[in-house]
């Protein structure tokens, strides 16, 4: 395939279709190791348990290997040479594609997704942003907004930071400590009359869902958008669902937030505007759902 390496615009598109047998086998085999996860090993995602498996592995990772500084451009960074080839969702069809492709194609279609949701607000938040990589994305496909993240994880707060002073971004970028549980954190403050969004980070508070809906809902943001993944949504008359429910439930992630809005919408505490599901992942067993709504 013939792609820029520094243009998310030069995305590859006409990926091809995977076939029903690499399909069966790749659902089969997924399936396979939810289900001996579950058997073998119950994780019960506690915030130690995410502090283990973010802060002290995945960031503490990031921040010492520094791959930033050997990444030509933001675009080599977010989407290093990786030829690995995987079933992936790419506009809402199960390809086979190199995760290379699959990243530069994932910068581009999270900031058309994320800009069909905000309005016309330019300054965006991002809840459990882990070192930034989504909002280097944003970056690249709306360098007018200014992007905060914020984080529990002080190793991707430290690489998140480091990032955008390389890429000399640190006056659009910024990224700050936040509890998300604790509504008497002081970051909260940040999000009033602010369009937010949480990607991939409440999926990781099973155990505090509704707490996090209150506490956002008490630091009055003006939208929010959540994309994340769940059990609630899912058609079990599907396989591809059924092999994510699987794999939901044995890695322990959230099974509530969807439904605990429609509650708190029905209780007239939220407005939901719209209702989706992602149209892309990187995986066959994890796509997000998004709820687009504001405090009443
Ligand atoms: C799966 S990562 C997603 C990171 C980022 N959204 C992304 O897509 O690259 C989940 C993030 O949620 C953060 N997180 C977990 N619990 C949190 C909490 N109570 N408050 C704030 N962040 C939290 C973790 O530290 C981690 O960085």
């Amino acid at each position: 395939m013939n792609i820029r390496a520094t243009d998310t615009k030069a995305v590859p598109t006409g990926f091809a279709p995977a076939s029903l047998s690499d399909k069966a086998a790749t659902y089969a085999l997924d399936a396979a190791k939810s289900i001996g996860r579950l058997a073998m090993r119950r994780v019960k995602r506690t915030a130690d348990v995410v502090d283990s498996e973010y802060n002290l592995l995945h960031w503490q990772r990031t921040l010492s290997e520094k791959s930033w500084t050997r990444s030509a451009s933001i675009v080599d960074f977010i989407a290093p040479r990786n030829s690995a080839s995987d079933l992936r969702k790419v506009d809402n069809q199960i390809c086979r594609v190199a995760a290379d492709d699959y990243y530069r194609y994932r910068a581009r279609a999270l900031g058309e997704l994320l800009a069909r949701y905000t309005g016309d607000a330019t300054d965006i938040i991002e809840l459990g942003a882990g070192c930034g990589v989504n909002l280097l994305s944003l970056h690249l496909n709306h360098p007018d907004w200014r992007l905060r993240g914020f984080d529990i994880a002080p190793n991707g707060i430290a690489a998140g930071r480091e990032i955008a002073a390389y890429y000399g971004l640190s006056d659009r970028i910024s990224l700050d400590r936040i509890d998300l549980t604790d509504g008497t954190d002081p970051s909260y403050s940040a999000i009033r009359d602010k369009v937010v969004f949480t990607y991939f980070c409440i999926e990781q508070i099973p155990y505090d869902v509704r707490k996090v809906v209150d506490n956002i809902i008490a630091a009055r943001p003006k939208r929010v958008i959540n994309i994340e993944p769940t059990t609630e949504l899912l058609n079990f008359t599907s396989p591809r669902d059924i092999v994510s429910f699987l794999y939901i439930r044995s890695v322990d992630y959230q099974t509530q937030l969807f439904s605990t809005l429609d509650d708190y919408e029905r209780q007239g505490r939220v407005r939901i505007l719209a209702r989706d599901r992602m149209p892309f992942a990187p995986t066959i067993h994890n796509d997000g759902f998004l709820y687009c709504w504001e405090p009443t």
